[in-house]
């Protein structure tokens, strides 16, 4: 006759959600389950003390995202700046600014139709490219936030959120304007825009033009999924 220890066997673990965040930050070798969040303001308040890596050092605030929660587009950079680290608020310089100009041209509106965030959520010094650890030691919150808003489309702007999130390491000249499936999701990998803010040409087949075709493409999927909802 089995004993009524078994039963045991039914209940939670013990160490419940809640009880695991608390421990999480400070060791990029503790892993951070899918789950372990249940809102955007629970990462960043894991994320303005965590010391998973260096970057948690100097971080004046760490970064999570700016736009809508519920968003069907997410838009993943790099890591934040100097203004980023300043505001907590992801894009808000230049690059930001053009950014919300590309959304604005097709009629995307940040409150209403994207969520942007970044791979890093803490600034590197001199703005340096994250390192595949820092990268990895940030990537579950990433995941969480992916996890959380539930984009049907994902932009990565530049070659690091790409790899950051896909692991691909590609040419965004090679890649963009093409439609990757992530997870379930579609995402395009599209031309970081500092990169239009080096190269302001806007001549057929320059950066800005080609990110002018890309744009379309994605307003056209985004209308495909208003449609199909
Ligand atoms: N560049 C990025 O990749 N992210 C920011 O938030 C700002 C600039």
């Amino acid at each position: 006759m089995p004993s009524d220890k078994q039963l045991s066997l039914f209940d939670e673990p013990n160490f419940g959600a809640s009880l695991q965040r608390d421990s999480i930050p400070n060791d990029a070798k503790i892993p951070i389950p899918p789950g372990t969040y249940e809102t955007m303001e629970q990462i960043a308040e894991h994320c303005n003390r965590c010391h998973r890596c260096e970057l948690g050092k100097n971080r004046q605030n760490a970064v999570i995202g700016r736009g809508n929660l519920q968003a069907p587009i997410m838009i993943i950079g790099e890591a934040p700046g100097q203004n980023e680290d300043e505001t907590g608020l992801p894009f808000v310089g230049r690059s930001g600014q053009l950014l919300d100009k590309i959304l604005e041209s097709v009629g995307l509106s940040t409150e209403r139709d994207v969520f942007i965030c970044n791979v890093n959520k803490c600034r590197p010094p001199d703005n340096r490219t994250p390192t595949p650890k820092e990268r990895d030691a940030c990537k579950p919150y990433l995941l969480e936030q992916i996890r959380i808003v539930n984009p049907q489309i994902i932009l990565l702007t530049g070659a690091t959120a790409l790899k950051g999130l896909t692991g691909e390491k590609q040419a965004i000249s090679k890649i963009r304007g093409q439609w990757i499936e992530w997870e379930g999701r579609q995402c395009m990998a599209i031309f970081h825009p500092s990169y239009l803010l080096r190269n302001p040409s806007r001549e057929p087949g320059s950066p800005k033009w080609l990110m002018w075709q890309d744009i379309q493409i994605v307003k056209a999927k985004f209308d495909e999924f208003k449609t199909l909802n």
